[in-house]
């Protein structure tokens, strides 16, 4: 039974290798030389990356691929994606092919509205609080002055405070709901500053406010925090053509293709089950680009599904439609990106990544990662409706199974050449492989 630590993170990297792979580990030695093979050999680099977080002791790679070929409002992007999934990259190659030859993505930017709140407990009256927190909108600007100078001067900053009656919900609770333009942050450190700020004055304010009876003057402040839930700060991306350019191949026409997307779409629309991995599916593309570009990607997806539900039923984030002979698909969803600060400026290859996007700002970036989501449920809903996800996938997979029956290179040609014209399972592969071994 292993003991608990203390001070594990006062050791050095090399006492926590030691300490964990004497603890946790079959084999210190081999596990050593693992943790030992994905270090940095440039220290500076490895420096960089032991100092993202705490107690680090080696790096996790993912791949970073590049999509090339998407259109997007007439320009050309190669997306860079960083993600393990095998088909996630060919997908988006693939689907950004097919609408490069159909006029390419339009996008469009909704609003960029960011959110965050100062959640407290009043035990007085309404009207009494609701005076207080109209005279105190001065102060609580002036104060957060210090924080939002430079914001301000480069046109962002607070855009809205806001007195909000949880009361009926929760007793006593009320919250400042505050809104703020962050520019090209993602905004994370701004807007909680500003909320500590808030947080702050309203506390102190309240204290010495005339109008308040002694015991009205204790304001509980509980929590000052960003919301990940941004639903005005949303963008829209769609591809569209007429249904007469919808052939992908002899087995089914135009026609048919265009409604069995548009089906396939309804069904995610009205049953959750289905919304929910279409919307994963959406969300590999999505994910795959944030990650590349050094954003949240948790953030991204917590309000992606809470836009999702937004209507109070979990639904799919994109829509298509047939009209008029014209067949449709887009999507809308929210996106709070950064192209400067967080790991934007210290990653290089999140350097990289923004380098080869054109060094988008955030609002370009969260056109081109609303694409890439776009890009990635077209794919999928096709394989779908078409030959089933299956091919497609079992055919990228096919190197990770021959990785793992430990396939020479000359057998991997072999094998893959094979399944070029065979169904690629799990039991096709080994025995295959079992054959051309023996
Ligand atoms: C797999 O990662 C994603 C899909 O399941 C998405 C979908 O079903 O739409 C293929």
């Amino acid at each position: 039974m292993n003991k608990p630590v203390e001070g594990f993170s006062k050791l050095t990297k090399e006492q926590k290798i030691d300490w964990l792979t004497t603890n946790y580990t079959e084999d210190s030695e081999s596990a050593k030389k693992l943790l030992q093979l994905y270090w940095n050999p440039d220290t500076k680099v490895q420096q960089l990356h032991d100092e993202f977080i705490e107690n680090t002791v080696t790096n996790y790679y993912l791949p970073f691929g590049i999509a090339p070929n998407f259109l997007i409002n007439d320009k050309l992007y190669a997306i860079p994606m960083a993600i393990e999934e095998s088909s996630v990259v060919a997908a988006a190659s693939k689907a950004a092919k097919f609408w490069l030859k159909r006029g390419g993505f339009k996008t469009k930017i909704i609003g960029t509205e960011k959110v965050g709140q100062v959640h407290f407990i009043f035990k007085g009256k309404f009207e009494k609080l609701s005076r207080f927190i109209e005279d105190l909108r001065p102060k609580l600007i002036e104060n957060a002055s210090s924080i939002t100078r430079n914001m301000e001067k480069r046109g962002g900053g607070i855009t809205s405070i806001e007195l909000r009656d949880k009361t009926d919900e929760l007793k006593d609770y009320y919250q400042l709901h505050c809104t703020f333009e962050t520019l090209d942050a993602m905004g994370a450190n701004f807007i909680n500053s500003c909320l500590e700020s808030f947080a702050q004055t309203l506390e102190n304010e309240a204290a010495q406010y005339g109008s308040f009876a002694a015991d009205e003057r204790h304001i509980e402040v509980v929590m000052s925090i960003l919301s990940n839930y941004v639903p005005d700060c949303l963008v829209r991306a769609e591809v569209s053509c007429p249904v007469s350019q919808m052939n992908i191949d002899h087995r089914l026409s135009p026609h048919e293709f265009a409604k069995k997307m548009v089906r396939a779409v309804e069904i995610a629309k009205i049953e959750p089950f289905r919304a929910v991995t279409h919307n994963k599916g959406i969300m590999n593309g999505i994910d795959a680009v944030v990650l590349a570009t050094g954003n949240d990607f948790r953030a991204i997806e917590a309000a992606a599904h809470a836009y999702a539900s937004k209507n109070g039923n979990y639904s799919s984030l994109t829509d298509a439609k047939i009209e008029d002979d014209i067949f449709s698909f887009s999507i809308e969803l929210p996106l709070a990106l950064g192209t400067v600060g967080g790991l934007t400026s210290l990653h290089p290859l999140v350097k990289l990544g923004l380098e080869i996007l054109g060094k988008p700002s955030a609002s370009e970036l969260m056109q081109i990662v609303a694409v890439a989501g776009l890009a990635q449920n077209f794919a999928a809903v096709r394989s779908l409706v078409t030959t089933g996800i299956q091919e497609g996938h079992m055919k990228m997979h096919l190197l990770n199974i021959l990785n793992q029956l430990g396939a020479t290179d000359s057998e991997k040609n072999t094998l893959v050449d094979y399944f070029k014209t065979h169904a690629a399972t799990h039991n096709a592969v080994v025995e295959a492989f079992e054959k051309i071994r023996n």
